[in-house]
This record gives structure tokens, C-alpha cells and sequence, in this order.
């Protein structure tokens, strides 16, 4: 079976698929792109991305190239062609094909959408992912990561220098020693407040400096049933290398506990309680939204 993609219209073999070489895309990253994950067939949380998408767009003032009906129906034969049980689909738009000139045509061209999906391995329990290993990193990205721009290169260096380091993921640090994020992850720490004991997840604000996760906007309404504090401000690498947990979140990899960051061990260096009780919170859900 050929994996097939969609292309401006037409579902074509992915071997063959083509876009123009003067899309904007291929020429100033001009786009916005989405990943929605698919468990059992399912498309989890999947309005939420939409929603996403369509605010991207909106930003960058690039049309919607098709409403959202016929964008659920593109993505769903997209995963039924490829056969995709567990996986993901990749959504991307770019402000289309025009003559090389860096303001927005003047005579308007449609917006260019692709649509691929992909296999991924699921663990078999989604409560029992692997631990992982970080790295801390520069956040060298432009002011608006909120948007989610195909725009990537500072994630791609980020992510590469991860894979040198033998690690899985690089969560990125301001100039305020802060964590953001990772390069394609919502980063977490659980803090333990030595007098009340009180448990405090703590991640980013969902301001202009980070992609607002779909993963985490779940775990924030999934803090809210649960009666987990969430504190939404940033921690530092300081506070990150003194926390008693750590994870993060992503539609591509869900939730994944972190190891140790820079070599050092955070916390037991085991999936720790917390973590692990999100963890089953999480499988819920998307139990939850499988039929
Ligand atoms: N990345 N932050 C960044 C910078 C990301 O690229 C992503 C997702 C996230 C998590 O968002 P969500 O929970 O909606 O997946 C946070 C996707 C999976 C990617 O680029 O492949």
C-alpha cells in the first residue's frame, strides 16, 4: 500500500507528491502547520487543533484555504488511505506560489495545504511511556512561538544539538534563565513546597513566548477535575535541577517523564508519583475519546 498525501486538492502518491518551488513556504517558511495524534483510529482532542490552526492562520493573515468540515473530512481520508491505527497527521498551509518578493502578493494566490499522515509506535500502556534524557538549550526562536509557524530552524538546531548529546529533547532557556519550553515540547516540573507539602505543577504561561500545547491545555482542564495546583509561570534551570519531577507534553509523544537534564538526576530518576498519576489521567482521556 503507497503512502498517499493530499496536495492542494488532489490525494497523490506521497513518492510523488509536489509543491511548487516558489511556494512561499519552501521560500520564507510563510506558513503554519498542526499535528493531530490518532490513538486506535481516533483523532484525539482534534477541535482543539483546528482551533489552533485557524488562529495561526488569522495571525499571519493567510486564508483558509478549506473550511473546517472539509478540513476533518481531507485529514480523515488522509488517515483511512494510509491506514493509520496509532500515528499522526500533518496539516500544512503556506500563503501559496508567487514570484520571489518578500511582501504578500499583490494579486492574491490560494493558500497551498498538504496533508500527510505517519505511523507511530505507541507504547503499549500510554501510563508506562520511556523516561527521557534533556538537555538545557538558548531559546534562539522569534517573539511569537505561540504562533505555530513552519518556521523551525532554531527547534531543528535545538533538537540536533539533543541528538548530539545523546539525549532526547532540549528545553529552552531566556535571557531570565527561564524555561520555555522544549523545541517540540510544553515543559514540566512538579515542586514538592517543603512547608505545606502542598504538590505545585508548574510550566510556562501561555503568552506570546510559547505554543500553547493541546497536550497541555488538556492537563490544565484535566488539573482542574483532579484538583492538581498548577502554577502557569516560569521556572528557572535552577529551580528545573532541584525539582522532584519533570515532564513534557506533545501530540507527537504525549507525555514523557524526564530522566535527568544535563546529566544530572532529577528527582529519583524513576517516573515519579505525580508524574505517574498524570500519566493515568491522561490515558483516561484519550480512553475516553476511543471508541
Ligand atoms: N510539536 N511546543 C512546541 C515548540 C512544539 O513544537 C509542540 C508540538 C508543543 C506541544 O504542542 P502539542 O501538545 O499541541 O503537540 C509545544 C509538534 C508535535 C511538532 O512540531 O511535531
Amino acid at each position: 500500500m503507497p503512502r498517499i498525501a493530499y496536495v492542494n486538492g488532489r490525494y497523490v502518491p506521497h513518492a510523488h507528491a509536489q509543491v511548487g518551488i516558489e511556494d512561499r513556504g519552501y521560500q520564507f517558511a510563510d506558513g503554519v502547520y498542526d499535528v493531530v495524534p490518532i490513538v486506535k483510529g481516533t483523532f484525539i482532542d482534534e477541535d482543539w487543533h483546528w482551533d489552533r490552526l485557524e488562529r495561526g492562520l488569522a495571525e499571519l493573515r493567510i486564508d483558509q484555504p478549506v473550511s473546517r468540515k472539509a478540513l476533518t473530512m481531507i485529514a480523515r481520508r488522509i488517515a483511512k488511505m494510509n491506514m493509520i491505527e496509532n500515528g499522526i497527521v500533518y496539516v500544512q498551509v503556506t500563503r501559496g506560489e508567487a514570484p520571489r518578493d518578500h511582501k504578500f502578493p499583490a494579486k492574491p494566490v490560494p493558500p497551498a495545504m498538504v496533508v500527510t499522515g505517519r505511523h507511530l509506535k505507541m507504547p503499549d500502556d500510554l501510563a508506562k511511556p520511556q523516561m527521557i534524557d534533556v538537555i538545557t538549550g538558548p531559546d534562539q526562536r522569534w517573539a511569537r512561538p505561540d504562533i505555530k509557524s513552519i518556521s523551525l530552524l532554531p527547534n531543528v538546531l535545538a533538537k540536533q544539538a539533543a541528538a548530539e548529546a545523546n539525549a532526547y529533547e532540549t528545553w529552552l532557556v531566556n535571557e531570565r534563565n527561564e524555561v520555555t519550553e522544549g523545541s517540540s515540547a510544553n515543559a514540566w516540573i512538579v515542586r514538592r513546597d517543603p512547608e505545606s507539602g502542598r504538590v505545585i505543577l508548574k510550566t510556562h504561561q501561555s503568552d506570546q513566548a510559547i505554543l500553547k500545547g493541546i497536550v497541555r491545555t488538556a492537563l490544565v482542564a484535566l488539573a482542574e477535575k483532579h484538583q492538581w495546583s498548577i502554577d502557569e509561570t516560569p521556572f528557572t534551570v535552577d529551580e528545573l535541577m532541584s525539582a522532584d519531577e519533570a515532564f513534557q507534553s506533545s501530540s507527537g509523544n504525549m507525555i514523557r517523564p524526564v530522566r535527568s537534564v544535563n546529566g544530572s538526576t532529577i528527582g529519583s530518576g524513576e517516573t515519579g508519583p505525580v508524574t505517574q498519576e498524570i500519566l493515568n489521567a491522561f490515558a483516561d482521556h484519550i480512553a475516553s475519546q476511543c471508541s
